[in-house]
């Protein structure tokens, strides 16, 4: 067992598209992510890993794979990643060379870090916006589990497996999220399953493990719960999610901290030199 903490930074949903264009017309998604690669640079502790949860190009084209390329050039911390539905998964392939656990289809990856084991799922299907994690990934990702059961794992994935309440997203959510719920309860180890897809900080339980969804760094989805708007986004404070394990009794314990991005005021000390509340 580790003795050391482990961060591990998310971000998700970059939608990066060729330089100069701006998604749906009024999003400066590269801007976006440039502010966000400096606060991940700045961050402290430094993380040890990036993740970044799908949605990394926007239309996709080679091109803006290529933009991508340059605007992560500044991070100084090494990254993964996994497909969403705005991805190719060939263009990615050929654009971020990782250490794919099948020659050829889905980028399921599988990396250790401090003694922790992060699983990558690629829930992308080729043309449609929902998420599927198809019958290889489902028994690499069995297999991947029962491989090391004293190891504490992360599920990675786009798509949550569960419905949000906003109900053009909840349609095109993991539309298999019953086939990926038992081989979770078979493996304890798993301690978070993370995702994105829906641009906003979500928390539910899925099959007993706490899970996530990731806020992106340029516009959310507008938090709709009543149906009352055409599917709709909104620009909301930017943020990234740190989840921090801990080490200690069993499988030891993850913590997630929403970080927004951003410069703000402060940080200021609560106590004076005297050792009083200021
Ligand atoms: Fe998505």
């Amino acid at each position: 067992m580790p003795s050391k903490p482990v961060y591990i930074a998310q971000i998700s949903d970059l939608h990066i598209k060729s330089p100069g264009s701006l998604a749906y017309g009024r999003v400066d998604t590269a801007g976006a992510l440039e502010r966000c690669v400096a606060a991940l640079n700045e961050f402290r502790p430094k993380p040890d890993l990036v993740v970044i949860s799908g949605d990394l190009a926007d239309t996709p084209t080679r091109e803006e794979y290529e933009h991508l390329k340059r605007l992560l050039a500044p991070l100084e911390l090494p990254f993964v990643s996994v497909p969403g539905n705005h991805d190719s998964r060939e263009l990615m392939r050929a654009a971020f060379p990782q250490a794919y656990a099948f020659p050829s289809g889905p980028l399921n990856q599988s990396v250790e870090v401090g003694g922790l084991d992060l699983v990558l799922l690629d829930s992308s299907v080729a043309g449609k916006p929902h998420g599927d994690l198809d019958t290889a990934t489902l028994h690499w990702l069995d297999a991947t589990l029962a491989s090391s059961p004293s190891r504490p794992a992360l599920l990675f994935l786009h798509h949550p497996p569960f419905v949000t309440g906003i109900w053009h997203m909840d349609r095109q959510n993991l539309l298999d999220a019953s086939e990926l719920a038992p081989i979770v309860r078979r493996h304890p180890r798993v301690r978070l399953i993370a995702t994105g897809h829906v641009h906003r900080a979500t928390l539910t339980m899925f099959a007993g493990v706490p899970t996530t969804i990731c806020p992106a760094p340029n516009h959310a989805v507008d938090l709709d719960l009543e149906r009352v708007r055409e599917p709709s986004f909104k620009i909301e404070p930017p943020a990234f999610h740190l989840h921090s394990w801990f080490p200690g009794d069993g499988f030891g314990s993850v913590v997630t901290h929403q970080v927004p991005i951003g410069n703000f005021d402060g940080p200021h000390p609560f106590f004076g030199p005297d050792g009083k509340l200021l």
